[in-house]
């Protein structure tokens, strides 16, 4: 007998009223956020990732009619509502979240500050202040989106971002490359237009066929409908290659 959240319902009719349903059927699988790697069982190390790129992309998703799995990490905006979340506090907790729900991923896009480096040990218990400061080991994660682009079958699709204080689109494509993705969104951070938690950002999509498409300062919304349009564009290639 409870009322749905209005939240909820807000959501979904505003995504009726828009007219496309072009990814109706299909997919996406994004992850989103950052991670926490634990010091010890109130500590952790992380970083400033905010979830809003990671939500745009959910909405967007959700609003042309996909189904849509959010793996996230902590983040200051929660997903849709109508997105099924997973939560996940590390780089670990995300991979195996991830390729646990890899089989029935269209898309995997690649939003997360995922980790670099975790605890070696971290400590079962709190550690006390001894007067000697402490030293921790760091060591490195795996790479999420790496070993998605790896385990994937040829009809799924693949995507990443490359946030970048300098050369933007040389590192962007080098990443590309190295992880063997599909489409790279590179923005430029620690500069005025920075893409860390602000809500627009200028953004240059990469393709492996050497096509550079540099956008305008865009709503993180309006980034994630260009990604979109640009992933179908991606998979209807896929398929065309396919079938030749
Ligand atoms: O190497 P870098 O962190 O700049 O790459 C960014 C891209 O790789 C993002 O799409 C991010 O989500 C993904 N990534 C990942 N796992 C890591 C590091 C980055 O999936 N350990």
């Amino acid at each position: 007998g409870r009322m749905i959240d209005p939240a909820y319902i807000v959501e979904v009719a505003l995504g009726l009223l828009r007219r496309r349903n072009d990814l109706e059927g299909l997919h996406v699988l994004i992850t989103s956020g950052a991670n926490h790697e634990p010091i010890d069982p109130v500590r952790y190390i992380g970083n400033r990732s905010s979830g809003k790129m990671g939500y745009a992309l959910a909405k967007e998703a959700l609003d042309r009619g996909a189904k849509v799995t959010v793996v996230t990490g902590p983040a200051d905006v929660a997903p849709p509502l109508a997105a099924h979340v997973v939560h996940a506090e590390t780089a670990l907790d995300m991979r195996d979240a991830v390729l646990k729900h890899l089989p029935e991923a269209d898309f995997v896009i690649g939003a997360a500050a995922v980790a670099d480096y975790r605890i070696a040990e971290p400590a079962r218990t709190k550690r006390k202040k001894d007067g000697q400061g402490i030293t921790l080991k760091l060591i490195e994660n795996p790479d999420v989106i790496s070993e998605v682009a790896l385990r994937k079958r040829d009809d799924q699709i693949v995507a990443g971002f490359a946030a970048e204080t300098n050369d933007l689109i040389e590192n962007a494509r080098a990443k590309l490359n190295k992880k063997h993705l599909d489409l790279i969104v590179a923005n430029e951070v620690g500069g005025k237009d920075s893409a860390i938690g602000a809500d627009a950002v200028r953004a240059t999509l990469l393709t492996p066929d050497g096509a550079v498409d540099a956008l305008p300062l865009l709503e993180k919304s309006a980034l994630a409908e260009r990604i979109f349009d640009r992933l179908l564009a991606l998979r209807a290639r896929n398929r065309r290659g396919a079938t030749v």
